[in-house]
This record gives structure tokens, sequence and C-alpha cells, in this order.
């Protein structure tokens, strides 16, 4: 009997798109870093089936190193201490459903963004290495899905990250693409799967976040390589309106990320026995030790460690925008951690790292 359907209970209406399809009849390679980043690209495809292991069953106790991502470190008050090994095993473990769930969403959006990118980008070298990317995420996709299914279940997408997939499929911009893409999501994807993979000690986890993170690295890396390019030849109102976007899309996430993930997070921890009022308490009253026992040196988040040093990178970080960024980002988090001027706040931007690949796959600092 034939149960294909058309339609499926699990898929969304349409998302209407305003992009154009470009035709270019120049096949010569043009672009020179572009068309060796899709070489290198076709040279470093894997097969998940093949070059994974997924026979082995996850190892529940390695898996407890993986860090939980939960935006405070809860896991260094005496409360998370004085639970249960137990307790805290399923803690790490349902956490991680849920942030991996957010990468296996986020893998989707950059599957189909990939894909858009091939229709609309004006040069072939571009085109060509849209469609290596295409494929990445593909497998991307299919990984996360199958090791959180293996792990617990997958979790609904975050509104937050919806809205900035949505604003960045639906835009007819292909600079607005990339730069929603392979700047601000693919910039904070990069910096998740290396903390991730540094850290978490259960080996296909390990081994499955390293193919993943290198392909990542190819993808920012088109992204910059191209946007650099492409900057300077905007008009002053077409750069100010691609600097908005990249300040939008990296504000959502910022923002509504941390109230929104926190009480999903916190449900997940209730259900399995942690009591938030009592946790919650344990944090405020150790904070100033737990602050005290933070290696030395300043730990910059994601958007201030990487998104915008990106975005300088591209030539999108005028004056204007680097003085919303650091409002915004000293709002949410300080001017301790921030810097308490704009002026500050630019010196304290790291550079990018001369390689990503060995930046993502180093030890962390
Ligand atoms: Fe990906
Ligand atoms: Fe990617």
């Amino acid at each position: 009997m034939n149960d294909f359907k058309l339609t499926t209970p699990t898929q969304e209406p349409g998302l209407a798109s305003a992009m154009q399809v470009v035709y270019q009849w120049n096949y010569d390679p043009e672009v020179d870093e572009l068309r060796r980043l899709y070489v290198k690209a076709a040279e470093a495809q894997w097969v998940a089936e093949r070059d994974l292991d997924w026979s082995r069953p996850i190892d529940l106790v390695k898996f407890a190193t993986t860090p939980l991502g939960a935006g405070v470190p809860i896991e260094k008050t005496s409360y998370w201490r004085s639970l249960p090994a137990e307790t805290t095993a399923e803690l790490t473990k349902r956490t991680a459903a849920f942030r991996l769930s957010q990468f296996l969403h986020g893998e989707q959006g950059a599957l189909m963004v990939a894909a858009q990118l091939v229709n609309a980008v004006p040069h072939t070298d571009a085109k060509f290495y849209a469609a290596t990317q295409t494929m990445d995420e593909a497998r991307h996709v299919e990984v996360f899905a199958r090791y959180i299914e293996k792990l617990d279940h997958i979790h609904p997408i975050a509104p937050s990250l919806k809205r900035i997939l949505d604003a960045t499929l639906e835009t007819g911009d292909w600079m607005k693409k990339l730069v929603g893409m392979q700047i601000v999501v693919e910039g904070l994807a990069l910096y998740a799967f290396r903390e991730m993979r540094n850290l978490t000690e259960e080996p296909l986890l390990k081994d499955l976040l390293t193919y993943v993170a290198r392909d990542e690295s190819r993808h920012h890396a088109y992204g910059v390589q191209y946007i650099e390019r492409c900057v300077p030849c905007l008009d002053a109102a077409a750069r100010t309106e691609l600097e908005d976007f990249a300040l939008e899309c990296a504000r959502s996430l910022i923002d509504r990320n941390a109230q929104g993930f926190f009480t999903t997070l916190l449900q997940i921890w209730t259900e399995v026995g942690v009591d938030p009022v009592e946790m919650i308490g344990s944090l405020q009253r150790e904070a100033g030790d737990i602050t005290r026992d933070l290696p030395k040196g300043r730990r910059l988040g994601p958007v201030q460690g990487f998104v915008i040093p990106t975005l300088r990178r591209c030539g999108l970080l005028s004056e204007r925008v680097a003085a919303h960024f650091h409002g915004f980002l000293r709002e949410n988090f300080g001017g301790a951690v921030v810097g308490e001027d704009v002026d500050e706040f630019l010196r304290w931007l790291p550079a990018l790292p001369a390689d990503t690949a060995a930046w993502v796959l180093g030890e962390l600092q």
C-alpha cells in the first residue's frame, strides 16, 4: 500500500520569498578565492553513514561532560553539587537535546538558504560554492536529527531562531541572506560547536561535531570572502541597510534568546526534579565566588567575540552601527563585560582567527 502524501502533518504552510533567480553566462573562474573554497569543499565531502560509527550507544557517563550552554553557570553552584549524579546526568542530557534541536532546526534553515543562494548570487564561483554548502547542510540536518533521536527527542524550534531564519529566507536581497546566515547564524553556531566539541567527552558527539565544525568554518569563510568583495561596491544607503540587517539579526538572537531559552530550560529542569527557586537563589548568593573562580581574562560571548569581528572584517561595522551594538550588548551584559564606552568596546574586539578551522578545532583558551 502506498502511503506517500503530498502534504504531511509536520510541514508548515509555505513561506513566500521575494528572491530573484539570476543566470550567469560567464563560466570561467572569476572570484579565485571562492573557486578554491569550492574545490576544497568538494574534496572534504564525507558520508554520515560511512564515516561515523552509529553502532556505538551514547555513553551517558561521558555525556555528562557536555557543556549546558544555559547562559548562566548553574553547574558551578552548590545547589548543582548537592544534586544526585543521576539527576545532573539527566539534566545535562535533556538540556543538550533542547540545544541540539536548535542546532538541527538552524541547519534546516541553512540548507534552504544555501539552496536559495545557488539561484540568487550573480557569480558562477559563488553559485558553485553554495551548491557544495547545500550538500553539507543536508548532511548536518541528517546527523543532528539522528543523534538527538538516539539521545532523547527533538524539541520544537525557539521563536527567536525561527524569526531570523524566516527573515533570511524571505528577503529578496542575496547579500542579506549571506549576512543573516553565513555571518550571524553560522558565526554563532561555530562558536557554540567549538565549545561543545572541545568539552564533551562523548565520542559520537565529538566525532560528529568535528566533521560539522570543519564544514561550518568553510561556510563562514564563504560569507566573509564574498561579502568583503561586495561591500565596497555598495552605495551608502545600501550599505546602511545591510549593516542594519546584521544588527537586527544579532539583536533578535541575543535579546529574546536570553529570556525565551531560559524559560524553556527551567521547564525542562523542573521536569527532572530541580527546584528552580532554590537553584536561582544559589546562583545569586554565590555569583561573586563563581565569577572569582572563572579563568582570568575577559570571556567574550559569541556576538562580541566572533560575529562583530566578522562584520568589521567585511566592512560592515561603521561607527554608527558599532554604537548600536555597544548599546544593546551593554544593556544585556553590563559595561564591565562589553566596555563602558564605544572606544573601549572596539578596543576589546578580538581579531578574527587567521585559520578558522584550526581555531574551531583547537583547544579552548
Ligand atoms: Fe551546517
Ligand atoms: Fe553551515
